[in-house]
């Protein structure tokens, strides 16, 4: 039974660049909301108890599928990060608490996937800098539990002060986060204004690591997460005194591989082809058997 599953499971996510998921709603994602879930992360030790940091950008459901995935090869969601400038965590090391989210997908509440760092330019050190200097960074975890199956990846972007300060967030860092890491995503010349984005902004742009280039389009929404200071954690130091420390606003990027290694893909196609035909075969056989039996 496992093995007739595992073989169905290749069967329906061959590596194939063109592939989607199915069972992704219009939007791209579930609503957390919808289902006891939150926009807002669990942030350890606060004060007071239970602030959390917003989730302020999504990688929609509709992304190719080899983007969602969580790897580095292959055109993955690691090299993907990569190519818009943000790297893993500083020589493999992790810095401070986890924090945790809980994305109405059944999952309940999880600590992040990772924290991924502006890398300066520098995709070996340059998240070290970013760790010291402060900066760009965001954690990210996808809602893949059963009841809310979209493989969508929630991130909660934020510009940090210096290490020295804690790691606190800058004044509007919540906002500015989101919009300079779209700055990124989508290869703009100059910052996003965050003065100026509205639920009407869209951008759109590519991006490039190891030769795959990413077509990126983003959309900004509201009313998904809430235009507030209540429960955001820092809102003291970050919230302007006229405004909010989030403005409600998420970016919702969809993101397609329009080109990859020729040489690379050369290769693997071959192998590829060979095993979800061998994979058809053997699948086909005891799944048919399974079925005989019951
Ligand atoms: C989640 O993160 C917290 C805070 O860093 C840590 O204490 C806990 O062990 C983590 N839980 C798991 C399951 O990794
Ligand atoms: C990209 O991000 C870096 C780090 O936050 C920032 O300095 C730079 O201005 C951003 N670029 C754009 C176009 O937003
Ligand atoms: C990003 O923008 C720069 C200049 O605006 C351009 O030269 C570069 O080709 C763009 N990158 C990609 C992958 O299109
Ligand atoms: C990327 O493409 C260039 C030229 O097309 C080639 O020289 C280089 O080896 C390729 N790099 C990778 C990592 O595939
Ligand atoms: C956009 O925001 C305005 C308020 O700023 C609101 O009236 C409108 O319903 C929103 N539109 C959408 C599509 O969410
Ligand atoms: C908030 O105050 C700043 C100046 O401190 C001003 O530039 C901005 O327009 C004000 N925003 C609103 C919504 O009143
Ligand atoms: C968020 O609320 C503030 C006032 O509390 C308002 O000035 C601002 O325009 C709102 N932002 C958005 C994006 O709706």
């Amino acid at each position: 039974m496992a093995s007739c599953s595992l073989l169905l499971l290749l069967l329906c996510h061959p590596p194939h660049p063109l592939f989607r998921r199915s069972n992704v709603p219009p939007q791209g994602y579930y609503n957390p909301l919808d289902k006891g879930g939150s926009m807002l992360t669990t942030v350890p030790g606060t004060f007071p108890a239970g602030l959390g940091e917003p989730l302020n950008v999504i990688i929609s459901g509709h992304s190719d599928a080899d983007v969602l995935k969580d790897q580095e090869t292959d055109g993955g969601l690691r090299n993907y990060f990569l190519s818009f400038g943000y790297a893993s965590e500083c020589l493999g090391q992790h810095l401070g608490d986890d924090q945790a989210a809980n994305l109405g997908d059944g999952n309940g509440l999880l600590n992040e996937t990772a924290v991924i760092r502006w890398d300066f330019g520098d995709p070996q050190l340059g998240a070290c800098k970013e760790s010291i200097n402060g900066g760009a960074h965001f954690r990210y975890w996808v809602q893949d539990g059963d009841s809310a199956d979209s493989g969508a990846v929630f991130i909660a972007a934020s510009y940090e002060l210096p290490i020295a300060k804690q790691h606190d967030i800058i004044f509007n860092g919540y906002n500015l986060g989101r919009d300079w890491m779209i700055g990124n995503v989508t290869n703009q010349t100059a910052l996003i204004d965050t003065a100026t984005v509205s639920n009407t902004s869209t951008f759109s742009g590519r991006t490039m690591y190891a030769n795959y280039t990413y077509q990126t389009d983003v959309s900004y929404q509201s009313g998904i997460l809430q235009n507030t200071s209540d429960g955001v954690n820092h809102f003291q130091s970050v919230a302007p005194k006229n405004g909010t420390a989030q403005d409600g606003l998420v970016a919702v990027m969809q993101v397609k591989i329009v080109s990859r290694p020729t040489v690379s893909s050369a290769v693997s196609i071959i192998p590829t082809a060979l095993s979800s035909l061998v994979a058809f075969a053997l699948a086909a056989t005891s799944c048919h058997l399974l079925s005989f039996t019951l």
